[in-house]
C-alpha cells in the first residue's frame, strides 16, 4: 500500500514537471523564498533539500551558500530533477539527485529543509524523522507545510468535476491522516518537539492565490493534484477543465487559501 502511494506520488509529479515551473512563480517560488529565510543557510554550509521538486528553496539555497557549500537536492520524480537540473546550470554547488529521500544515504548536514514535501511520505512521521537524522547535532531543520485546509477548496472542486466528467461517483472523503492533526501552528510545533527537534518555532505566512482562469488550471497542471488526470483523454481533461473552472466560479472561489507554516529547529545530538 505504502509503495502504491509512492508510485502514484512520483507518477503525478513526473506529469507535472514543465506546468509546476509555471505555477512556480505563483506559488512555489515564493512558498521557497520564506522557507529559505528561515532556513538561513550560510556560505560554506551542506544543506539537504528534500522532495526539491524544481527547485523553489533548493535553489535560493544553493546562491546562499555559494560555491564553497554543497546543496543536496533529492526528488524521487525524475522529470522534476531533469527540469532542476535544467534551472541550476549555473550553480554547480546543487546537485539534483532522483532519489526516495527517506533512503537517502546523506548525514551531517548544516541544514536540513523541506517545502510542501514531508505529507507526502508513505509513513508521514518515520520519513520526516529520518530527515532530522541527517542534520548534524545542532544543525537546523525547517519543513514547510500547509495550514489547516489550504489549497482544499482547489482539489474538493477537481475531484467533483472529474466525477462529472467521467460519469463517475465523488471521490470518497480522503482517509484521516497525521497531517490533519498537526496542521495548526500549535499543534505542528509540538510534533517537531515530539520528533526531537529542539527550540521550535513555526513561522505562518498568509498567502492567497488569486484564482483567475489561468492560475486555477495551473494550479491543477503544476501540482500533486495532476495525478487526477493521468489516466483521462484530452478531451475528457478538458471537459473536466471547464467544469471545475465553472464550479469555481458558482462557489464564489476567486482566492485560493495557501497559507503556510515553517517549522524550524535544532537538531538532537546523534542517538
Ligand atoms: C508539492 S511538491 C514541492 C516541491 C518543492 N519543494 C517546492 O516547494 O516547490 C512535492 C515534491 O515532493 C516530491 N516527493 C514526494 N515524495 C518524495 C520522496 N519520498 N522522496 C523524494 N521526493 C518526494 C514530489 O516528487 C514533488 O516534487
Amino acid at each position: 500500500m505504502a509503495q502504491q502511494e509512492s508510485a502514484k506520488t512520483r507518477r503525478a509529479f513526473d506529469a507535472a514537471a514543465a506546468d509546476f515551473t509555471a505555477l512556480g512563480r505563483y506559488l512555489w517560488r515564493p512558498i521557497g523564498a520564506d522557507t529559505v529565510e528561515v532556513a538561513d543557510p550560510r556560505p560554506g554550509q551542506r544543506v539537504l533539500d528534500a522532495c526539491c521538486g524544481t527547485g523553489a528553496s533548493a535553489i535560493p539555497a544553493a546562491r546562499r551558500v555559494g560555491r564553497d557549500g554543497v546543496v543536496d537536492a533529492v526528488d524521487v520524480s525524475a522529470s522534476m530533477v531533469s527540469e532542476l537540473r535544467r534551472l541550476a546550470g549555473e550553480l554547480p554547488q546543487l546537485r539534483a539527485c532522483q532519489e526516495d529521500v527517506t533512503a537517502w544515504q546523506g548525514a551531517g548536514y548544516d541544514v536540513v529543509q523541506s517545502a510542501l514535501g514531508i505529507f507526502f511520505f508513505p509513513d508521514m512521521a518515520a520519513g520526516t524523522r529520518r530527515l532530522i537524522g541527517m542534520a548534524r547535532p545542532g544543525g537546523r531543520v525547517v519543513f514547510t507545510i500547509w495550514r489547516g485546509d489550504a489549497m482544499a477548496a482547489a482539489g474538493r472542486h477537481l475531484g467533483l468535476a472529474v466525477a462529472e466528467a467521467t460519469a463517475t461517483d465523488p471521490p470518497a472523503e480522503r482517509e484521516p491522516h497525521l497531517f490533519d492533526r498537526i496542521n495548526q501552528a500549535g499543534t505542528f510545533a509540538e510534533w517537531l518537539t515530539e520528533l526531537g527537534l529542539s527550540d521550535v518555532d513555526v513561522t505562518v505566512r498568509d498567502r492567497w492565490l488569486t484564482m483567475t482562469p489561468e492560475v486555477a488550471w495551473l494550479v491543477v497542471l503544476g501540482s500533486g493534484y495532476r495525478g487526477a488526470l493521468t489516466e483521462l483523454t484530452p478531451e475528457t481533461v478538458g471537459r473536466v477543465r471547464e467544469i471545475y473552472l465553472s464550479r469555481l466560479r458558482d462557489a464564489g472561489i476567486v482566492e485560493l487559501d495557501a497559507t503556510t507554516l515553517i517549522g524550524a529547529g535544532i537538531a538532537p545530538a546523534a542517538a
